[in-house]
This record gives structure tokens, C-alpha cells and sequence, in this order.
């Protein structure tokens, strides 16, 4: 009796101090903040823990909630990881202090300069590209060479985009301003909206409403047509790279940097090193092959079902800039009145 007494004593004094139990019987964690959602496409977490032992504990929500959260954290976040899917999200919570610099040769020697933070601050996993999907059908493809080209008022009724609030439409409105100007930008984007756009919040629903016949072009990131294709060779919807003869496609990456509270640091930068070299792989069990996207890791092969999307010319000049833009394009996108 006097024995379990103290014992469970010992225990509340551990509580209440924080006092640390011996490293071999404490669990490694690393608790990260993800956009990523891809659900049973993303077994890479689960083989970082078995390969490492350290858990990976998952806090979900939308880049732009989940930056609202780190801001409302500060230092004392519960994440040690913050894990988005778009570059302007992980420039904005850098200048703002939430994430800290690492020096990392392994993350330096696997991510190319313009993939991530000449700080440290950031590094981008994977990169997936924005561009447009139509039925080839009904579409030829000279017909649909750049973003521009759907603002034609031939495709009244035919288009398919996904919302103004979506991070997507935010990062891609970024892109255009970086590339070619806010005027023209405007130009652009209000001839999607004459056009009286089917807005749809899901770019596999889009496709989806392509292969049905009942829309012909659309904006979607290249990884749901992959993983279309993966599960139906068939599926009748194609891809043409945009702006092939201007900057290139729109590029934009899913990325993650160690925030500035993290309580887990090492295991942070673990997680990161993993994600950027052995996470890399093309194919189910890695985060770009889990999920048909581009490797950030340049020594990495793309998914083999990419082979069928050819090669192309990426922007990646722009992607600086998406962050010091993302206001001013959600602003734009509200004067337009792109719903
Ligand atoms: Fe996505």
C-alpha cells in the first residue's frame, strides 16, 4: 500500500513539474500542422515512424487556417512543423516570425535554391503545377495554350473553375500578376467571369464534370489528373501545359519549415530531411509518388504515370513573389467579381 502511494506521488510531482522521464521510455514526437489532404494517398508519415520511431502527430486544416493558427500560437504552438501547400503561405508565416531558420547540408543539397527559403526558413517536398484540363473531344488543344485563352467568349458556359477563397485560385491569381501585370491580370480574370463560370470546390469534381460532358475546360493542379489516370487509364480527360511560349506554368509547392515555438525541434528537422530525401520517392510511399506530383528533390524520377504528361517550362521566377501578392489578389479576384 505505502508502495503504490508513493509511486503514483512520484507521478503527480512529474505532472506537475514537467519533470522528464528517462529518454529510453519517453515517445519521440513531432507534431505537425498539415494542408496536406490526400488521405490514404499519404502513407509517407507512417513510413517516417517506422523508419525513425518517432511519431508523427497530424493536426489538419487549410493553409490559410492553419496560418491563422500558428499567428494565434506565437511561441508557445503545439506544432513543431508547418506543413502547407502553397509558397505564399510559407513566405507569409516566415516574415512574420512564426517559422525559424535551419541550416541543414541535407536539405540544402536535396532542395534546388529556387524551391526554397535562401534563409532556411522553408523547403518545398513536392512541386504541382496549375494549368488547364479539357475534353479532348470537344477542345483542340491550340485552342487552350494559356490561362488567357479561357477568357474567350467561346467558352461561355463551358468553363469550370474552383472558388476565389481557395488557395489555388489565390496562388494562380499571384502568378499572373507576377508575370504579365495586375491590368492584364484583371483583363484575364474578368473574361473567366463573362464567361459565367460552373464554380466547383474540388478539382476532382471538376474533372469528374469534364469526363460527364458537362463542362469542356477547367484550371486544376496536374496531380488529380495523374491520380485519375492511375485508377483509370481511360479516364477522358486531357492536360495542356499553359503559357509554354510566355514564363511557363504556373508552379507552386507543397512545403514546410520548423516553427519558431517548436518544443521537438531535432525531430522536426528530422522529419524534414526524410520528407526531402527518402519521402521522395516516385513511388506509392512517397510523398510526391503517393500523390503524382514532381519531386522537389531534383535527383528524384517523377511518378512513371507523369511520363504521359511530356515535359514543359515551369515558372519559377514567380513563386518569390506569391506571398507579398497574395492580398493584392484577393482583392482583385473580389473586383472582378470572381465568386
Ligand atoms: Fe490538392
Amino acid at each position: 500500500m505505502k508502495t503504490i502511494l508513493s509511486l503514483s506521488a512520484l507521478v503527480a510531482v512529474a505532472l506537475l513539474t514537467g519533470v522528464a522521464r528517462p529518454a529510453s521510455a519517453q515517445t519521440q514526437v513531432v507534431n505537425v500542422y498539415s494542408a496536406r489532404h490526400y488521405g490514404a494517398l499519404e502513407k509517407v508519415f507512417a513510413e517516417f515512424t517506422r523508419e525513425t520511431g518517432i511519431q508523427v502527430r497530424l493536426s489538419s486544416g487549410s493553409s490559410q487556417a492553419l496560418l491563422e493558427r500558428l499567428r494565434a500560437d506565437g511561441k508557445q504552438t503545439p506544432a513543431d512543423v508547418f506543413l502547407v501547400i502553397d509558397a505564399g503561405t510559407l513566405q507569409l508565416a516566415a516574415e512574420e516570425g512564426l517559422l525559424q531558420p535551419v541550416r541543414s547540408p541535407v536539405l540544402e543539397a536535396a532542395i534546388p535554391a529556387e524551391l526554397r527559403d535562401p534563409q532556411g526558413r522553408w523547403f518545398a517536398l513536392t512541386q504541382r503545377m496549375r494549368t488547364i484540363a479539357y475534353n479532348p473531344k470537344r477542345v483542340k488543344p491550340d485552342e487552350v495554350q494559356d490561362y488567357a485563352d479561357l477568357a474567350n467568349p467561346k467558352w461561355r458556359g463551358r468553363l469550370c473553375l474552383r472558388p476565389a477563397t481557395h488557395i489555388y485560385t489565390i496562388a494562380l491569381t499571384s502568378y499572373l500578376i507576377a508575370n504579365r501585370g495586375e491590368r492584364e491580370t484583371e483583363r484575364i480574370v474578368r473574361g473567366w467571369v463573362a464567361n459565367r463560370p460552373q464554380y466547383i470546390d474540388s478539382d476532382s469534381r471538376i474533372l469528374e464534370t469534364i469526363a460527364a460532358g458537362k463542362c469542356d475546360v477547367a484550371i486544376v493542379n496536374h496531380y488529380y489528373l495523374g491520380n485519375a489516370l492511375k485508377r483509370d487509364p481511360n479516364f477522358p480527360v486531357a492536360l495542356a501545359w499553359a503559357n509554354q511560349r510566355g514564363s511557363g506554368v504556373h508552379v507552386n509547392i507543397t512545403g514546410a519549415g520548423v516553427t519558431a515555438g517548436a518544443a521537438n525541434r531535432d525531430n522536426a528537422i528530422k522529419l524534414l530531411e526524410w520528407l526531402a530525401t527518402r519521402g521522395q520517392d516516385a513511388g506509392d510511399a512517397g510523398m510526391p509518388g503517393g500523390n503524382s506530383e514532381y519531386p522537389a528533390n531534383l535527383t528524384q524520377k517523377p511518378p512513371a504515370i507523369l511520363e504521359r504528361f511530356g515535359t514543359f517550362k515551369a515558372d519559377y521566377a514567380a513563386i518569390a513573389r506569391y506571398g507579398a501578392l497574395q492580398a493584392q489578389s484577393i482583392k482583385l479576384l473580389e473586383r472582378a467579381r470572381y465568386r
